[in-house]
């Protein structure tokens, strides 16, 4: 009231006491300024509002500064090398500007450390170890996995109650259980019994490529159907047709899984360097529409097997008998069984099929490879009388071209791992925090001249048993290493060969 009654042009008499009890006391009387004293005590009102902004952007700022000087200060105060981080945005804002990918910024900083074993970057705000040396990647991995056994991200339930229940997902000890009780699914005993399925496809592909005549055919797209039509049989227990029906609805909500919208850009970003995204707009990992789809699809799969007690020796049928068991070390029902289905169909369908796309590209281009492997393929059907698993464990070149495809192409080009406990790796005079997220740029490795000369030749004999041999270990990681790596890589070798 007294600064308003000086801005309308009033003087505040003085009656004694303080201004607060004057001004209570209702002893104050405004009495009419001159024009000369109201417009200078406006200008004295105006300063000091300008002064008081000023002073609160300060503050601001300052705070900001000791955040970012506190924050942003993580590897330096340890006297890790580390990539300037920029602003608040940590070492991501080509990314989030869509400048570059993940990947390939993590391959450029790989190539640029060359000299060091490791480096620390900014994921956002949180500070990151990028592991470059093998020895250190395998100690990490394999020896000190206790201390890094889970991925650097959290699914939150309410944002996705699928994904959150699935092996990628879940975190020690859950995972530890979850494993041990899935690893049966991959024996080659079960694998052997799915071959059957995973060749009805091949004949569907054989007869959809010989209908094409001359006619030029987009590859990829086929490879994506011949991936959905194996899958989609293995895991679900169903035919999708994809080569037949060009509107298979299994094809149709494959693709939606891996849709590159807007939504599914913000939610990738928000997993990988902003957990905080995530919680706020519950985003899902996958698309939420086609996981809904595939897990209602596996329920009614499920119970229509129970009803019929029929069996046709597929991943639906091991989940039954899974769920089914006396096994009471493990709550192994409801979401958690057709979460996993789900998620071997959503980490299988894409690697699988660019892989096999990739594979059939080098082989156009390189016709002395695709002359070895097809002649290596008619001496194991002469040998076995038709393409079988033995015959396929036996194909070597077929293993080699797959290895440099996987090598070339790497598919999932790093692996993250969280730090849970504190851990020294004393060879290396590192010291990890609990809570400091690991990466392996596996990309980098597979494109380092140091470990494979010439990267970019397509070579399959690196991986001939004798050259095998001479490969620095933990330098080729298509699958990942140590006890956290890929389940479904023996299926994917039988899936692929075949
Ligand atoms: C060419 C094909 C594939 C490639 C290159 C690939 C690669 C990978 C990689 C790099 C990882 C992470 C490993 C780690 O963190 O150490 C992984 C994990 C995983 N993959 Fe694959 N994968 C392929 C196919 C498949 C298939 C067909 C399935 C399903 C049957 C599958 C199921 C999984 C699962 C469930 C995990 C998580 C394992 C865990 O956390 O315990 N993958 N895969």
């Amino acid at each position: 009231k007294v600064v308003e009654g000086l801005t309308k042009g009033y003087f505040v008499e003085e009656r004694g006491g303080s201004y607060r009890s004057r001004f209570r006391d209702e002893k104050i009387k405004l009495v009419q300024m001159s024009k000369m004293e109201a417009s200078f005590y406006k200008e004295v009102k105006d300063n000091w509002d300008l002064t008081r902004t000023l002073l609160f952007v300060f503050i601001l700022l300052f705070l900001a500064y000791c955040y970012w000087k506190r924050n942003f200060s993580y590897w330096t105060n340890k006297h890790i090398p580390c990539e300037k981080p920029f602003l608040f945005l940590g070492n991501f804002p080509d990314m989030i500007a869509s400048k570059q990918t993940v990947p390939q910024y993590l391959a450029n900083l790989y190539a640029k450390y060359q000299n060091e074993p490791y480096f620390g970057i900014y994921l956002f705000n949180r500070p990151a170890l990028v592991l470059r040396d093998p020895k250190l990647i395998k100690n990490v991995l394999i020896k000190n996995f206790a201390k890094f056994p889970n991925r650097a991200f959290t699914i939150d339930k309410s944002a996705d109650v699928i994904a959150c229940s699935s092996l990628f997902a879940v975190k020690n000890p859950e995972w530890k259980a979850l494993r041990a009780k899935l690893t049966p699914i991959f024996t080659s005993g079960k694998l052997k019994m799915m071959l059957p399925l995973i060749k009805e496809c091949c004949t569907s592909l054989k007869n959809y490529l010989d209908a094409q005549n001359d006619k030029v055919v987009d590859m990829k797209e086929v490879c994506g159907k011949y991936a959905t039509d194996v899958i989609s049989s293995c895991t679900f227990g169903v035919n999708a047709c994809s080569l037949v029906n060009e509107d298979s609805e299994f094809r149709v909500m494959g693709k939606r899984l891996f849709n590159s919208n807007l939504i599914r850009k913000v939610s990738a970003f928000g997993y990988f360097l902003a957990p905080a995204v995530i919680k706020v707009f519950k985003l899902s990992f996958l698309d939420r529409e086609a996981t809904v789809y595939l897990n209602d699809l596996f329920w009614r799969i499920l119970h229509e097997r129970e009803s019929n007690m029929t069996r046709r020796n597929d991943l639906v049928d091991i989940l039954i008998d899974l769920k089914n068991d006396n096994d009471k070390s493990i709550s192994f029902d409801g979401v958690t069984v057709s979460s996993q289905a789900v998620s071997f169909f959503s980490a299988g369908h894409e690697t699988t099929s660019s892989t096999i796309s990739f594979a059939l590209y080098e082989m156009a281009i390189n016709q002395d490879v695709q002359d070895r492997l097809r002649d290596e393929i008619h001496a194991s059907v002469r040998k076995y009388g038709d393409i079988t698993y033995e015959g396929v464990k036996e194909m070597r070149y077929l293993n080699m071209v797959f290895c440099e495809v996987l090598r070339k192409y790497t598919q999932a080009p790093f692996l993250i791992r969280e730090c849970v406990e504190d851990c020294f790796i004393p060879e290396y005079n590192l010291r990890a925090d609990k809570g400091t997220d690991v990466i392996i740029p596996i990309a980098g490795l597979h494109a380092d001249p140091k470990y494979y000369p010439d990267p970019q030749k397509f070579d399959p004999l690196r991986f001939s048993d004798v050259n095998r041999e001479k490969l620095t270990p933990y330098s080729y990681l298509p699958f990942g290493s140590g006890p956290r790596n890929c389940i479904g890589f023996q299926g994917v070798k039988i899936g692929r060969h075949s």
